[in-house]
């Protein structure tokens, strides 16, 4: 059997990381039917479209799963985000990224090993603005709902059980915050109570990221909003070797969309240059969510044989192979432990 797959590869260093993604994938000896799904963001702008057309969503809820490359987002003006649009109309509320150190690499920690819960639909992203233009006064609402923060506080706490992992950190800024985040903190401690199990703490956004900076290691599933989760992961990328290398998946009840916390790099777009590790390891959370065990298993051998050795990696990590070598290798590893 195939799986019928939606694939976005979107813009930038999109489709040069996903075309390498599809090629380690298939050599994991699974069958994919790949829909594919070209005209997002700009692109479709360009040929009249809208942003994220109906046709894009209407692939992802047919096919359930979809495997996405970045697409860029104007800044301070222009369309509203296209990850941002998708994760709220497919209602994918839990944004999942592992960050967890890489054998080979020279970082500053050896032995981190933790799993960042970004609420995906809510929060300063809820899209919530307004100018006055009299007044020369801009609002972005932070709205954030009860529902909405306790079901990521609760998928943090049944991933953290189901992996047999020991703490969750709910991290906030409730001093200030005191509605919003006070209430995702008072939600998170009521809902850390039904799993005695799990050693249960909180810690300032602020004081959060000089933490995570001097004693990465203490820490194991952080949960948090939105705007929070997005900026913790990119710190924590950073401690384990950057942003080529930190996968993610956004689920939702129904549909998952797997995808790098990277974004479209455009500095290095079109050069061959991309360290596709991040959504070829996004591609092995998704072989889990389809149950391909064996698959994912062989598809992270591979990596970790090619991170122990050190000789073909890409640029971003010192290495010397462009995106398409550094595939090519990684894919031969990849069919030798299937
Ligand atoms: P970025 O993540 O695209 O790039 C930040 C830095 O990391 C750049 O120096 C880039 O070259 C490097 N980098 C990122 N991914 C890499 C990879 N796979 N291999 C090697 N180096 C890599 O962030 P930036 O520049 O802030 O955003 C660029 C665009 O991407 C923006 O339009 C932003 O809105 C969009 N974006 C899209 C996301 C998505 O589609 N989910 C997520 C984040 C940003
Ligand atoms: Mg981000």
């Amino acid at each position: 059997m195939a799986y019928r797959i939606t694939l976005i590869p979107g813009d930038g260093i999109g489709p040069e990381v996903t075309a390498a993604t599809v090629q380690v994938l298939e050599a994991t000896g699974c069958a994919f039917h790949w829909d594919h799904q070209d005209k997002v963001g700009a692109d479709s702008v360009e040929a009249g479209g809208e942003p994220l057309p109906e046709s894009v969503l209407e692939s992802i809820r047919r096919n359930k799963t979809a495997l996405k490359g970045p697409v860029t987002t104007p800044v301070g003006k222009g369309f509203k985000s296209v990850n941002v649009q998708l994760r709220q109309k497919l209602d994918l509320f839990a944004n999942v990224r592992p960050a967890k150190s890489l054998p080979g690499l020279k970082t500053p920690f050896k032995d981190i090993d933790m799993v960042i819960f970004r609420e995906n639909t809510e929060g300063l992203y809820s899209g919530l603005e307004s100018y006055d233009e009299r007044h020369g006064i801009a609002d972005s609402i932070a709205r954030i709902s009860k529902v909405g923060s306790e079901r990521i506080i609760r998928f943090c706490f049944e991933y953290a059980k189901r992996q047999g992992r020991k703490q969750v950190t709910v991290v906030h800024k409730a001093n200030i915050l005191k509605l919003t985040s006070g209430m995702f903190l008072r939600l998170a401690r009521e809902v850390a109570a039904a799993y005695p199990g799990i050693e249960f703490n909180d810690r300032i956004v602020d004081n959060m990221c000089m933490q995570l900076v001097m004693h990465p290691q203490r820490y194991d599933c952080l949960v948090t909003t939105n705007l929070f989760g997005d900026i913790l992961s990119d710190l924590a990328a950073g401690l384990v070797g950057g942003l080529g290398v930190i996968a993610g998946a956004n689920i939702g009840e129904d549909y998952a969309v797997f995808e790098a916390v990277h974004g479209s790099a455009p500095d290095i777009a079109g050069q061959n240059k991309a360290n596709p590790t991040a959504l070829i390891r996004s591609a092995e959370m998704m072989l889990l969510h389809l149950g391909e065990f064996a698959a994912a298993e062989a598809l992270h051998a591979g990596i970790m044989e090619i991170y122990t050795e050190g000789k073909y990696l890409t640029g971003d990590l010192g290495g010397p192979c462009s995106t398409t070598e550094f595939a090519d290798h990684l894919a031969a590893r990849v069919a030798a432990h299937v």
